[in-house]
């Protein structure tokens, strides 16, 4: 988004905004490794311990600024913290005595928590939700998948190692996420915060993605499947390259009511259109994900199949 241009809803800009580092977030070493079941439990225990420091560092700054009013709209700590479910995994993977291992932090892990801490440090509470969107919704969405693929691949007893996925709180997930994208829209700062929140959302992706790569080394060599290394060295491009060509969406999210929202329900028509947009995001990332797996060789095969090229 540039300085000139209108705002728009947030949850659509936050989405076209972090569409293409989500997907190279996918497609990191990481996730390929996880989906093939390489990820070992001794690795995915110190996962969990980058994944501790980040959502201790989040969890308590976002109830520092929780009377603020655009952090109370995305605040929904009963719901959302993910501390506690993370406790419980990191005893599972690493034995009674994990906590020991919080006591070293790596600079990954030391970079993502300062960034979160620099919202608070420059009193930009408002940058917060950029990381409780990236964070939260990210879980609620692939998140759920990974947890189905842990569980499968390191046959794991019903229910356990898995309490990081697991939302007891939220009935249904996918209504849920629609309230909190409605919040989302509901966020009200100036348009120069709104941009930053924009490129904060797309700092947590990138700080997340840094987390994964320090694992890169310990993972089987899968020679074609390197993260790219631009994140680490490069300036973030523009989310203003993304957010253009929404503007279907941003009407339909525009009949999203503010009604009942406390309670998860939607007015019939507004749910409906809603859901229109959660089936167009949802289409969008199982088909980048998809295609991050499916090999160029067949795609070409089918393509002169079908007669594209
Ligand atoms: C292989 C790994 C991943 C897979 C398979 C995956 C898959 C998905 C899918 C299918 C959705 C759409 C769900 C929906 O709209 O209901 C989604 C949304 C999302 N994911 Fe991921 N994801 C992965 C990694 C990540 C990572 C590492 C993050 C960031 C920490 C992340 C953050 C998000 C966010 C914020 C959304 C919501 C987008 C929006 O609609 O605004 N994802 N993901």
């Amino acid at each position: 988004m540039t300085a000139d241009q209108p705002m728009g809803l947030l949850a659509v800009d936050l989405r076209e905004g972090t569409k293409d580092i989500h997907v190279m977030a996918e497609r990191s070493k990481f996730f390929k490794c996880f989906f093939k079941g390489t990820v070992t439990p001794a690795l995915y225990g110190r996962v969990l311990i980058s994944l501790h420091h980040v959502y201790s560092a989040l969890e308590r700054i976002l109830e520092k600024h929780k009377n603020d009013p655009n952090i109370e709209l995305i605040y929904f700590r009963e719901e959302l913290s993910r501390k506690q479910g993370l406790e419980e995994d990191l005893e599972f993977f690493n034995g009674p005595d994990w906590r020991a291992m919080l006591s070293t932090i790596t600079p990954a892990q030391q970079s993502y928590v300062d960034a979160i801490e620099r919202c608070s440090r420059m009193d930009k509470p408002e940058l917060l939700v950029a990381h409780a969107y990236v964070r939260y919704l990210g879980d609620l969405s692939g998140g759920q998948m990974l947890a189905k693929k842990l569980q499968k691949n390191n046959a794991l007893p019903e229910g356990k190692g898995v309490a990081f996925y697991q939302f007891d709180k939220i009935e249904d997930k996918s209504a849920f996420k629609e309230l909190f994208r409605i919040r989302l829209n509901q966020v009200e700062v100036d348009k120069e915060t709104y941009r930053e929140i924009i490129q904060e959302a797309r700092q947590a992706f990138a700080k997340t993605i840094e987390l994964f790569q320090e694992f890169d080394h310990e993972l089987e060599d899968l020679s074609s499947s390197q993260t790219p290394s631009l994140l680490l060295s490069s300036p973030l491009p523009s989310p203003s390259l993304s957010v253009g060509g929404v503007s279907m969406e941003k009407t339909e999210m525009k009949g999203l009511t503010k009604e009942g929202d406390r309670t998860f329900k939607l007015q019939p028509a507004s749910a409906g259109l809603n859901s229109l947009f959660l089936a167009v995001a949802g289409v969008s990332r199982a088909s980048d994900l998809l295609l991050s797996f499916v090999p160029v060789n067949l795609i070409r095969s089918f393509a002169t199949a079908v007669g594209i090229v």
